[in-house]
Parts: C-alpha cells; structure tokens; sequence
C-alpha cells in the first residue's frame, strides 16, 4: 500500500474521517517528512496508540473546529419554542426532574454553553418552575484535546475577525452582557453554568456514549467529515444514548439515511429527529404516522 493510502486508513479507522477529506492534507504533512524516512514515520504514526499525544498531534490538523455561540440561529429558535419546552414537559409528566444534553462534537466549548442557556431559558419559562429542583447537565465531547482545553478554559474573546460572537443572533444578545453592553473582550459563563456544562474527550465513532438517558443530543457540522459507516455507527450509539421520546438536532447539511427509530419533527427542516419509543412501529415513514 503507498505510504500515503495507509495513513488514508488510519484516519479512516480511527476518526472516520472520508479520504477524500484527508487525501491533500496528507499529502503536506508527507511532504515535510524528508525522503528517506517517511516509510519509518508512517509504520510509526500508524501504529500510535489513539490516546498517545503523538497520535493527537497527527490528527490535529485533518479536524476543523470552526464553531461559534448561537450558530444556526433558525435551527436554534425551533429548538428554543418548541423542542425544548415539549422535552421539558414531558420530563414533568413523567414526575423525572431531570434534563440532560449530549453536545457531540462540541469543539471549543461555544455549542455546548449554548445549549445550557437556551435550556435555563426554557426551564424558567416552564410550568411550576419556582416549585421544581431540577437536576441538569450539559455534556460536551470532542476528539481533540485541544480544543477541550479551551472549552474547559471557559474563556472567550471577542478579537476582530472571526469570532466566538460572530454571528449572535438579537434574540440572545443579551447572555452576552460583557461583550454587548459593556463593550468588554472577554465572555465568561457564570458558576452555574460552568457546574452544569462538563467537557469530555470522546471519540463519536469509536467509543460509547459519555451519558444515558439524555433528553437532547446535538451533533452539528462533524458528520459531513465522516465515512457513511462511521456515521452509521455514530447515529447508533447516540441513538441508544436518548431516551425514548429524546431528539437529535443534525447540522444543516446533516441527513439521516435510516429512519428506522426515528421521527422526523418538522419537514421544513430536517434536522430533529425524536427517537420513537419502542411503542411505535419503526418502518413506517414520518409522513405515515
Ligand atoms: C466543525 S466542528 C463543529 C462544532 C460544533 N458542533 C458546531 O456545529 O459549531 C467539528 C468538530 O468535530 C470534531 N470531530 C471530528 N471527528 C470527530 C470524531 N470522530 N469524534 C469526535 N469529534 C470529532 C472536531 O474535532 C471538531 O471540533
């Protein structure tokens, strides 16, 4: 096999990541390897345990983190009026004060603090509010060690150029104080949200789920890198990973090839998907039901 179809492989196996992805990128990093040593380098890189800083430095490159708070702001109001406020009721029919989101592929950090304030939002517009302890948890994974230090850092700058607060929408301008009414550089979540949002290194191909149980998952802009089995196993464990009734939130280019288990929430954007219970069949279409 040629040098650069076995590290293709790797990344193939390991991160899922689709050749056609890597195939430029590996030809660069090729590229620096004097002549007579890349045939050692990749028997070497190849043969890197996954967890192994070495290994982490390799892929480092092949992962595109672009991310920002409130990204996709029409997705995010359907889930802010709808979506969470009938996964909320459901929980408080259930008698279950619990509410747990699973950010797959969070990047730096700014996808999961999202999720966290439009869940405080929707928990304190809902009913008996006042009377109900809720016990909440935001879960944010990502396969690089890099930019889970940021994210566990929890500090965000809004330099010029392309930015965390890019693209806020008007209607969540004001989590934002710092930066929107202050004119500050720096955001940083409050206490109660840095005890809700925990970050975790996770592999969304290769291994479990960090949580069970959980109410929403969402897994925005990382599929489209992926091979189709690699999505395939991925949407498998995040759909044991929900609760019966729980919904996954896609990216917008992001389609669900098998239905099966699923339902779609809205035709207009097919993004939610709620995982039926077992219930209800599970071959017909949304549009049957
Ligand atoms: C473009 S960012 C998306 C961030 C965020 N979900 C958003 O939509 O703003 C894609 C992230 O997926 C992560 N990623 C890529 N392959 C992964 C894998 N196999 N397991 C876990 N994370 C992965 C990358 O490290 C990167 O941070």
């Amino acid at each position: 096999m040629l040098l650069a179809d076995q590290l293709k492989a790797a990344l193939l196996q390991r991160v899922g990541m689709r050749g056609d992805i890597t195939a430029a990128k590996i030809e660069a990093q090729l590229a620096k390897i004097p002549a007579d040593e890349r045939e050692f380098w990749v028997q070497n890189t190849v043969n890197l345990p996954p967890q192994s800083p070495a290994w982490q430095a390799f892929i480092e490159p092949f992962l595109i983190h672009e991310t920002y708070f409130f990204r996709h702001e029409n997705q995010l109001e359907f889930l802010a009026t709808k979506v969470l406020p009938d996964l909320i009721q459901e929980r408080i029919h259930s008698n279950r004060h619990e509410f747990r989101i699973w950010c797959a592929a969070c990047s730096s950090g700014e996808e999961a603090f999202t999720a966290a304030l439009l869940l405080r939002e929707a928990l304190h517009s809902s009913r008996d509010f006042s009377k109900i302890d809720w016990k909440i948890s935001v879960t944010g994974t990502d396969l690089s060690a890099e930019v889970l230090a940021k994210a566990r850092h929890g500090e965000y700058h809004a330099s010029a150029g392309l930015n965390s607060f890019r693209d806020i929408p008007a209607f969540a301008k004001h989590h934002f104080p710092s930066i929107f009414q202050h004119a500050e550089k720096t955001w940083r979540p409050d206490d109660a949200l840095k005890r809700t949002v925990h970050f975790q290194q996770r592999n969304l191909v290769t291994d479990p789920a960090p949580v069970s149980d959980v109410d929403l998952i969402m897994c925005r802009n990382v599929l489209i890198y992926l091979d189709e089995s690699s999505v395939r196993r991925s949407i498998a464990t995040m759909q044991a990973a929900l609760r019966p009734g729980g919904v996954l939130v896609l990216g917008p280019a992001d389609m669900l090839k098998h239905t099966d288990g699923w339902e779609l929430l809205t035709n207009q954007k097919a993004m939610f998907w709620r995982k039926t219970t077992p219930l209800q069949t599970s071959n017909s279409t949304p549009a049957q039901r």
